[in-house]
């Protein structure tokens, strides 16, 4: 059954000019794009977005690195959506990514990591829902 997953492509990314090749990607990997849009996110939506993690210490370095600059906000949807996109994306830190996964060819370091990927389908379907109501 198809699932539903929330990809954003960050600011690193954005700014390193390699939204087209993260598209592609997405679309090579037969995923639907239902929705998408460019945003640059406020600090608020970002901590809205990233409420999870608010106690952790990194959640200031986090919320402020989403806010920085455009990112662009992608609704997929395909068979196992949700374990599909966490494997094209790869590790969080970018240097235990493996070869060829995008945060492995895109990221630079745990903060800036090129990508974000929901961890469950619920997560998913809200996510989804934070950006396109
Ligand atoms: P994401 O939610 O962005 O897809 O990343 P993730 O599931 O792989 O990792 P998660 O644990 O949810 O962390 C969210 C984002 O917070 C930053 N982070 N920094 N400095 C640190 O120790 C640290 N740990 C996590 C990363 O940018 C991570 O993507
Ligand atoms: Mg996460």
């Amino acid at each position: 059954m198809n699932e539903v997953t929330l990809a954003i492509i960050k600011p690193d990314a954005y700014k390193n000019g390699v939204s087209g090749k993260i598209i592609d990607r997405i679309i090579s990997e037969e995923f639907i794009i239902n929705e998408m849009k460019q945003i640059h996110l406020s600090k608020k939506m970002a901590e809205g977005f990233y409420e999870i993690h608010r106690e952790r210490p990194f959640f200031d370095e986090l919320t402020s690195f989403m806010s920085s600059g455009k990112s662009i906000v992608l609704s997929l949807e395909r068979e196992n959506a949700v374990s599909k996109w966490r494997d094209v994306i790869g590790a969080t830190n970018p240097a235990e990514a493996v070869a060829g996964t995008i945060r492995g060819q895109f990221g630079t370091n745990t903060g800036n990591n090129a990508v974000h990927g929901s961890d469950s389908p619920e997560n998913g379907k809200l996510e989804s829902k934070y950006f396109f109501s």
